[in-house]
């Protein structure tokens, strides 16, 4: 796991949105992870700049989402279908139908769970995903007790993740569905590159397990410690319970240039 601590938001999207344009340009048919939330939107702004200056393209490109609440109504605008759509998707030239995400409308879950991950198989794999973490220490909605090795499947939303996304729901907890598909630990082990983002000081603590602390279920993004090729960006204030976070700079001043992440 490589970590690199930065001193703004702006320096962490430019670089996760390097990693895509480098991606994209030896592979134009790569298959991209997406997240939604908070974290992974500089990055989308980013990527949608660099579009626009014709710096990359994502015409050949597939992408899968990692989780969607389930039974949000389909034109609801917090559908995770349409937050991606909204932050990213529709800003670049990527097809709408080689966009695919978890389907929270599904009849029956688990046939639909088994055909997401089929589909991500059948498609070669995520190449790129990049993700953010919650403060519980989630990653998709992968909640503490997750199994590792777990697939696409439903979980139920922690208390503290719907007060955490109630902000997206006029602040109403409430409103906030008490459940989820989301890629499984392993499916998200399973991407060649992960690349998580985490900014702020409510994301410390977790920030703290993920890079720190033992490998747990009770922290689910701990299992990154043993991806082979994970890069963890942070800000200062998600740095701040790093005891290694001296080192992590260090490390960072020194990597030669040609080094991508
Ligand atoms: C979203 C997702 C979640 C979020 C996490 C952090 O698709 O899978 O794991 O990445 O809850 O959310 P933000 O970025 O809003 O702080």
């Amino acid at each position: 796991m490589e970590t690199i601590i930065l001193d703004d938001e702006r320096s962490i999207a430019r670089l996760a949105a390097g990693a895509f344009v480098d991606l994209l340009a030896r592979k134009p048919d790569a298959v991209l992870g997406l997240a939604t939330g908070s974290s992974p939107l500089g990055v989308y702004d980013e990527l949608a700049a660099r579009h626009e200056d014709g710096d990359i393209s994502f015409a050949r490109a597939r992408a899968f989402t990692l989780d969607e609440y389930v039974g949000l109504p389909a034109d609801h605008p917090e559908t995770y279908r349409n937050v991606i759509n909204r932050d990213f998707t529709s800003r670049v030239d990527i097809d709408p139908d080689a966009v695919r995400g978890p389907d929270g409308l599904a009849e029956v879950i688990p046939a639909s769970c088994a055909e997401y991950e089929a589909a991500i198989a059948a498609a070669g794999g995520v190449d790129l995903q990049v993700l953010g973490i919650g403060a519980v220490g989630h990653i998709g909605f992968n909640e503490p007790g997750s199994s590792f090795a777990s697939r696409t499947r439903i979980k139920t939303l922690t208390h503290q993740t719907r007060v955490d996304n109630a902000r997206f729901f006029d602040g109403d907890v409430d409103a906030v569905p008490s459940h989820c598909l989301t890629q499984g630990l392993g499916t998200i082990m399973d991407a060649r590159h992960v690349v998580l983002i985490a900014t702020g000081r409510h994301k410390a603590e977790a920030v703290h397990h993920l890079v720190e602390g033992p490998v747990s279920a009770m922290w689910p993004g701990t299992i990154l410690q043993h991806h082979p090729h994970a890069t963890v960006l942070l800000d200062s204030a998600a740095a701040s319970r790093l005891q290694l976070a001296d080192y992590f700079r260090e490390a960072y001043r020194g990597k030669p240039s040609w080094q991508g992440l």
